[in-house]
Formats: C-alpha cells, sequence, structure tokens
C-alpha cells in the first residue's frame, strides 16, 4: 500500500525525524527528550516525550520533588524500577515495573516523583498530553494502573504489544487498552518486534502519529519509501490510515503514539499549560497564594 496523497489514506510516511536530546530535570535526573525539546518539536496533543533509562542512581535518586500542574495530563510509565507519586489529594501510587500512570493536572496538582530503589536500573517514560480549552479547569485526577491491566497481544510472526490506551487490533479483533474516552482519544502501545518482523497498526486518517525507537532500529513507512530509524529516535508521520514498521537486524523496540489534534493555541510555561499568556499569568498567581490547589467554587467552564 502506499500514499494516495490528498486523500489521506495509505501507509503514513516519515514527515520528520526528532533526536532525543539528553538533558536534565526535577532536581537533576537525566533524560532524553525528543518531542518537547524545543516549542516547535510538539506534534498536537502531544506536548513532551522524554525517556529516563540508567544504571546510575546519581542519574535518578534525587527524582522530582514537589512540583506544580496544570493544563494537560502526565502518563508515566515504569519499564523497571520502583517510583512513589504523592500528591496534595493524598493520593499515593507506588509504581513498580511495567506499571503506568496517568494524571489529569486538570486545574491544579502538586506531586512528587520520587524513585524508591537505590541501585538497579530505572527506566521509563513520562509523556506530556493536552487538554482542550474546556477541560483544562477540571478537577484534577490520576488513574494507576497496574501492568495486569495492560493487554499483551503476541503478534503471529514473534514479538508483542503492550496497550496502554486506545485499541489494537489482532486478527482484525480490536484489544482495547485500559485507557478510553478522553477528547484526545490517545493511542499509546509499546511493541518489541524480533529482527526483519513487520507490524501495522490502523489510525483515524485525521490523527496525528508520532513512533519512538528505544531499542534497536526499525525502518518505518510504506515499503517503496521506508525511513531507518535508530534507538533514541522519534518520528513525526504523515498522513495516512495505518502505520507500518519492520524491525531492522537487532530487533526494534518501540512506543507508537496517535491522537485526536486540538488545534488551539498553546502557551507553556514550565508546567503549566493553557491557551493565553493570561491565563499562564492566572496559574503562576494561583500557585502562589495556594489557589492552585483548592477546591473549585463553581465548576470548571
Ligand atoms: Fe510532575
Amino acid at each position: 500500500m502506499s500514499n494516495t496523497g490528498s486523500t489521506g489514506t495509505g501507509t503514513r510516511t516519515v514527515q520528520r525525524i526528532i533526536q532525543a536530546l539528553p538533558t536534565s530535570d526535577g532536581a537533576g535526573v537525566k533524560l532524553r527528550r525528543s518531542l518537547g525539546s524545543s516549542q516547535f518539536a510538539r506534534l498536537d496533543p502531544f506536548l513532551m516525550l522524554d525517556e529516563f533509562s540508567s544504571f546510575d542512581p546519581n542519574d535518578y535518586i534525587a527524582g522530582f520533588p514537589s512540583h506544580p500542574h496544570r493544563g494537560f495530563e502526565t502518563v508515566t510509565y515504569l519499564l523497571d524500577g520502583h517510583m512513589l507519586h504523592e500528591d496534595h489529594l493524598g493520593n499515593r501510587g507506588d509504581l513498580k515495573t511495567g506499571a503506568v500512570q496517568w494524571m489529569t493536572a486538570g486545574r491544579g496538582i502538586i506531586h512528587s516523583e520520587m524513585p524508591q530503589q537505590e541501585d538497579g536500573r530505572m527506566r521509563g517514560f513520562q509523556l506530556w498530553i493536552n487538554l482542550p480549552a474546556r477541560e483544562k479547569m477540571k478537577p484534577a485526577g490520576y488513574r494507576d494502573i497496574d501492568p495486569s491491566e495492560i493487554p499483551v497481544v503476541d503478534l503471529p510472526g514473534g514479538g508483542r504489544v503492550k496497550i496502554i490506551a486506545g485499541t489494537t487490533y489482532m486478527d482484525g479483533r480490536p484489544v482495547p487498552g485500559p485507557i478510553q474516552g478522553l477528547t484526545t482519544d490517545p493511542l499509546y502501545i509499546d511493541v518489541e518486534l524480533p529482527a526483519g518482523v513487520a507490524f501495522s497498526q490502523p489510525i483515524a486518517v485525521d490523527y496525528n502519529a508520532f513512533i519512538y525507537i528505544f531499542e534497536g532500529s526499525a525502518d518505518v513507512g510504506p515499503a517503496e519509501a521506508t525511513k531507518n530509524l535508530d534507538t533514541h529516535a522519534a518520528a513525526v508521520l504523515a498522513d495516512g490510515d495505518q502505520v507500518e514498521v519492520r524491525a531492522g537486524t537487532g530487533g526494534a523496540r518501540f512506543l507508537l503514539l496517535a491522537g485526536r489534534p486540538l488545534g488551539e493555541p498553546v502557551v507553556q510555561y514550565g508546567p503549566f499549560v493553557m491557551n493565553t499568556r493570561e491565563e499562564i499569568e492566572q496559574a503562576i498567581r494561583d500557585y502562589q497564594s495556594g489557589e492552585l490547589t483548592r477546591a473549585p467554587a463553581a465548576p470548571a467552564r
């Protein structure tokens, strides 16, 4: 199948490659940032994707002490390690290997995300997904997803898919992940392929999609126009109704993400993501005054 241009159907080609850049955040956690490494490296509705991976506790042990968020969702997927989440609402979430925390900051949350291990590998991802204007001020909430709640589909040619959000298909049969029904309707899958094995996933034509390779390499796109992506490369995908990926000679492991774009202005100031500068200034004032985490007096707009 090939790209047929203006109809939007066919296999999505690689439109743009974003190399993950080494950076640090929180109290000095070393990570690699692909999406969100600049304001030009976003893909509506996705704002940021960080990968952290280290065997050295000095790279992660200081964690992310108490900090605020407003206006979007954060998704933490822990591949290896042990992380404790605590927030101002009194929620405590113990993230272990394979677990996901889906947090909706909404109007405001103040939380900490602290590694609980002192040795061994800490590895995982944090993804930021925007909220539409009408949901930015909804009450904060979060959901801890145990690894047992995340379906795993074994692929016929070898390899497997873990479905965190959205739906994948096995022999035409839908396999839904635990997160469904959000306005941005995100697809979030973790795919592992042995060398040379191919995988395809249907994606709605009007959704934005990107892939992030975190082990090995892969050829992405229709057979006549594949691009080879190496470890730590993200690729924004062009229009189409499906994605095709073939693992390189060393196999591949990657995240495939897609979502319904919001088409709204994005104004970000650190951990606050709103639609206007005035709303950002309000968020800063609300954080300083304690209003950020006070229960709303009136229903969210
Ligand atoms: Fe956070």
